[in-house]
């Protein structure tokens, strides 16, 4: 769909502790969808910031010895110098504690309670501080604590307006069922089944003898705005206030990154608020966890990951990691392990490769200077890869309005696969060594297509990988193509700058070591209550001297099958995505589609050697091997194991 502007949010953080690898999946998402737009000839604006009211930020600040304004102004400062860190970029930081908010919310009260929205009732309840709500009975479990934050709710009888959230559900459940407010279908039908069983009305305000902490009503002075109410209208702020976002292009087409646990304040409340009001509903691009190791992040299990680890490592190894293996709005599972791996896979060995392989060809063979297409000498081959690259913008075009970002590199990096295949078919070296006009001619096509390919990838993926894809992009001469043609001058894929002498760049991507597999907190429990004996024992197991030991270095673990399905152009192979406990995610590609379907196997628990190198097929890369065996029927079928068995376990 063509938008000429686009208005991407990140939700505002609480300002109640530092940013983690959460914080800065949001962040990185709504950075990646505004340039990806950018590159696309949007205008765009981007926004991010901080929640700042609220008995949450009043608690902590109370609990660090500090005045609320003076934790809220720290924190926001640590954000935004670590936001730096990152290079996210934003043209609006929010704070809701800035006078323009304040306003604003002030205007979006006073237009809701002047429509006849908002009226004052008494309610009983069991209130989440961590939510800064009351929790319906299944929000909390048998002993009335919350499911998201363990802890347990109060019981609280208060005196309070109420926004009429009734009024606007009829006509919100049918936006919804429109897919008007969010188009990924299991949010979809999440939505509806929490509007259909959505009771009562939404309590909008607290009284100033339990917080102060917020802004004031303007039609009554011992209350002050619940949190969510002042923190929802900050997306208008960001416009300009209600009056500006009537009018503004940026406010028709916002699309609000959200986590799925905030979808119903976005998904309901935002909306009613925003009827009220007369405003068009956002779309939501709904994020799943991010996980580690399997498992929620946790300081007690120990696999939290901080942006400190994730700078460590590197920003374009996270953001490959966490935008390649699931769409947005699916679970990422991230260790650090995994993330090199992929990074490994994929940007060193994979487009970091054929660059550096494409530039030195070019260096040595062509002094330097981008060689010319001799179109009657194209091989079917050529014609194909320049039919899928050809292809390329506009599938990851239809990818991203569809939030599917894991799909478009999914594309990307096939191509890089089916280049490196035809590089390696051609032999280039072995044509510079023959020396003969026919063979130089066909040199010249295979490092003009590479040079099209590599081209067409960094146009493609700058918005992923901003810094390395623009290097790449000055070294093949497209330095002053600006940034907003990105994908008109992809889209012209014969279109490389004949003649350019080269720009010498260093190796986009370095290899990095992989570490040995890291210990989970219980494994490393496991050692620590060992007796000497079995310590010993262990030694002695680890000596290389036995078969046993052979046997030891094959790594076999139990996976479930999140997704199976069948691999176009293939007749034998099925692709399926496994869950390996902390090895994370992966994907294997199995030839055993003859046997069974996809829908046998998906949320089975099945086998996988973990360890095999990654192997680079025609279809995509395939990171391990489903083991199976005959069945009765001298059918092969996969060694399916109980539901019993722990995701991530190894064979032993
Ligand atoms: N202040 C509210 C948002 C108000 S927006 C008008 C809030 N803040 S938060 O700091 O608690 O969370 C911000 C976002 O981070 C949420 O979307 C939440 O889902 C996301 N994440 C927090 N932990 C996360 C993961 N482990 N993984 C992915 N995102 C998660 O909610």
């Amino acid at each position: 769909m063509k938008k000429s502007h686009v208005y991407v949010t990140t939700p505002i953080f609480y300002a109640s502790g530092n940013p983690h690898a959460g914080h800065i999946y949001a962040t990185a998402l709504m950075n990646i969808i505004c340039a990806h737009y950018g590159h696309r000839g949007c205008e765009t604006r981007a926004l991010t910031g901080m929640d700042e009211h609220g008995e949450k930020i009043e608690e902590s600040a109370k609990s660090l010895g500090k005045k609320p304004q003076q934790l809220v102004d720290d924190l926001a400062e640590q954000w935004k110098q670590i936001f730096g860190k990152f290079e996210f970029s934003y043209d609006v930081f929010m704070r809701t504690t800035s006078e323009a908010h304040k306003k604003n919310v002030t205007e979006v009260l006073r237009r809701c309670h002047d429509n006849g929205d908002i009226y004052f009732g008494e309610h009983e309840g069991h209130y989440c501080v961590g939510c800064e709500a009351f929790l319906t009975s299944k929000e909390m479990d048998d002993h009335k604590k919350c499911l998201i934050h363990q802890r347990p709710t109060e019981l609280r009888r208060e005196g309070n307006y109420y926004f009429k959230v009734q009024k606007y559900l009829p006509k919100i459940i049918e936006l919804i069922r429109q897919g008007k407010i969010v188009s990924q279908r299991r949010y979809i039908n999440e939505l509806v089944s929490m509007a259909e069983s959505f009771e009562g009305d939404l309590s909008i305000s607290r009284p100033k003898s339990r917080t102060s902490w917020g802004i004031e009503l303007p039609f009554d002075k011992d209350h002050v705005a619940y949190v969510w109410f002042d923190a929802l209208p900050n997306y208008v702020t960001g416009i300009g206030g209600v009056e500006a976002a009537e009018k503004s292009p940026f406010w028709k087409s916002a699309v609000h990154v959200i986590g799925r646990d905030i979808l119903k304040f976005h998904g309901l409340f935002w909306p009613a608020m925003l009827l009220s009001l007369g405003l068009e509903v956002p779309e939501l691009c709904v994020t799943g966890w991010l996980l580690s190791g399997g498992h929620k992040m946790s300081k007690s299990l120990g696999n939290v990951i901080t942006p400190d680890d994730i700078f460590e490592l590197g920003r374009d190894a996270f953001i490959n990691s966490a935008f390649r293996l699931a769409n947005p709005g699916e679970d990422v599972d991230l260790t650090h392990k995994s993330m090199i791996e992929r990074y490994n896979a994929d940007l060193a060995n994979g487009v970091g490769n054929l660059a550096s392989r494409t530039l030195t060809m070019i260096e040595k063979y062509f002094d330097g200077r981008l060689p010319s297409f001799e179109r009657d000498a194209f091989t079917d081959e050529e014609l194909e890869i320049a039919q899928i690259a050809a292809k390329l913008p506009n599938a990851v075009e239809v990818a991203f309005d569809q939030f599917k970002l894991a799909d478009a590199l999914q594309l990307v990096w096939e191509l890089i696969a089916r280049t490196d295949k035809y590089i390696a078919s051609q032999k280039p070296w072995e044509l510079a060594k023959a020396n003969t006009s026919e063979s130089l001619t066909r040199l010249g096509n295979v490092l003009a297509h590479s040079t099209a390919v590599l081209r067409t990838v960094g146009f493609t993926t700058a918005a992923f990988f901003p810094e390395k894809m623009r290097l790449l992009l000055k070294a093949l001469g497209e330095g002053n193509t600006p940034m907003s043609k990105a994908f008109e001058a992809a889209s012209d894929f014969y279109g490389i700058q004949v003649g350019f002498k080269l720009v010498t760049i260093p190796r986009l991507f370095q290899r990095m070591d992989v570490p040995s597999r890291k210990e989970t907190p219980s494994e490393k429990n496991k050692v620590a209550q060992q007796t000497p004996e079995q310590k010993q024992v262990d030694t002695a197991k680890s000596s290389n001297t036995i078969t046993i030991e052979d046997f030891g270095k094959v790594e076999i673990c139990v996976a479930t099958v999140l997704n199976a399905e069948l691999v176009e152009g293939s007749t034998k192979l099925l692709r399926l995505k496994v869950s390996v406990g902390d090895l994370g995610l992966r994907q294997i590609l199995s030839g055993i589609r003859e046997w069974i379907t996809p829908e046998e196997l998906v949320n089975r628990k099945v086998l996988i050697v973990t360890n095999l190198a990654p192997r680079k097929m025609k279809f995509g890369i395939s990171e391990g091997m489903l083991l199976s065996a005959d069945s009765q029927s001298a059918e092969v079928k996969p060694v399916f194991v109980s539901d019993e068995m722990k995701e991530g376990s190894r064979l032993a």
